[in-house]
């Protein structure tokens, strides 16, 4: 397989510098909007990079939306570690979250601490993020005093949608608001320097992130939220079939891929492709010293041509 002439080294620099967590908190005490994607490979790191966002996150989403996993469970720590660190070849200004996966957290502070370092020290992401309040926030806390900073993340939290009711909007009550809200607390008092917030009522985020002091991420939460986050296959129309409602689409890009596909098929079949632009040229005279080999009593028969593999 060839990837033609395209380069495979990290991106031109932008012009900007990395992204700081002071700058973060930064921006939202400046109300600046702090924007937010997920990547899964050099080609979409490098497009997050271009695109001049602030942070990318080696979402688990991956293992819906690249991975073909029906839900997020699946995905393993070495998964998220070989994306991770194809997504870290492609980037050079955005703060680098890395997700901790279903089961590399839960279990104990020791094992948290130990696997969070592993995404740390083998993607190269500068901070990790968990899901949930409850447990999470006792992994959190170890994680953070062992010197890795941690992104919380509270609402929808996919890993554990079965036992949240499946895909759908939490803090709808008032007592699952309280929850929302307690959980998003622990998680600012124990030092998370930001909080993503998926799939809660406008409302209900505006009155939350009035109490917290440090940024947080929307993802179908409204816009009180100091920045929003969404899915880079479902922004930029790579998912297909349905998507959650918080999606905004920006493009069409399947689309445009099939469309691709199917001209190259037909181009191949129809002997379209390739066209002489697409072809090397040799020099006449070595194709001619060539065909005068090719034209040898012994090569007469290329089929009964005596092979013999080196010892
Ligand atoms: O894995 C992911 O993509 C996420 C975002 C939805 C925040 O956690």
């Amino acid at each position: 397989m060839s990837s033609g002439s395209r380069s495979h080294t990290a991106p031109p620099p932008s012009g900007r510098q990395p992204v700081t967590l002071p700058q973060l908190a930064e921006m939202k005490a400046a109300g600046d909007p702090i924007v937010m994607v997920t990547a899964y490979d050099y080609p979409s790191a490098t497009v997050a990079e271009e695109a001049g966002v602030d942070i990318v996150l080696v979402g688990d989403s991956a293992a819906m939306v690249v991975l073909g996993y029906p839900g997020t469970e699946p995905v393993s720590l070495e998964e998220m570690i070989v994306l991770g660190k194809a997504v870290r070849r492609g980037l050079r200004t955005p703060l680098m979250v890395g997700d901790m996966p279903m089961g590399s957290y839960e279990a104990s502070n020791e094992l948290a601490v130990r696997n969070a370092q592993r995404l740390v020290k083998e993607t190269g992401c500068q901070v990790v993020k968990l899901e949930a309040g409850g447990i999470s926030v006792e992994r959190a806390r170890a994680i953070v005093n062992s010197g890795i900073p941690v992104m919380g993340h509270v609402g929808l939290t996919p890993q554990t949608a079965t036992a949240l009711g499946g895909y759908k909007a939490q803090g709808k009550t008032a007592q699952g608001a309280i929850k929302l809200c307690e959980d998003a607390l622990a998680l600012q008092a124990v030092g998370c320097f930001a909080i993503v917030f998926e799939a809660v009522p406008a409302a209900i985020t505006e009155a939350i992130v009035e109490k917290l002091e440090v940024p947080t991420v929307g993802i179908g939460a409204g816009p009180a939220t100091a920045g929003q986050v969404l899915v880079f296959h479902d922004l930029l129309g790579i998912t297909t079939g349905r998507v959650a409602k918080f999606v905004k689409r920006y493009a069409e890009v399947n689309e445009a891929m099939v469309a691709g596909m199917r001209s190259y098929v037909e181009d191949v079949r129809s002997r379209h492709f390739p066209e002489p632009d697409h072809v090397y040229g040799v020099e006449p005279a070595e194709l001619a010293d060539f065909r005068t080999y090719l034209d040898q009593e012994s090569l007469a028969s290329a089929k009964s041509w005596d092979w013999e593999p080196l010892p």
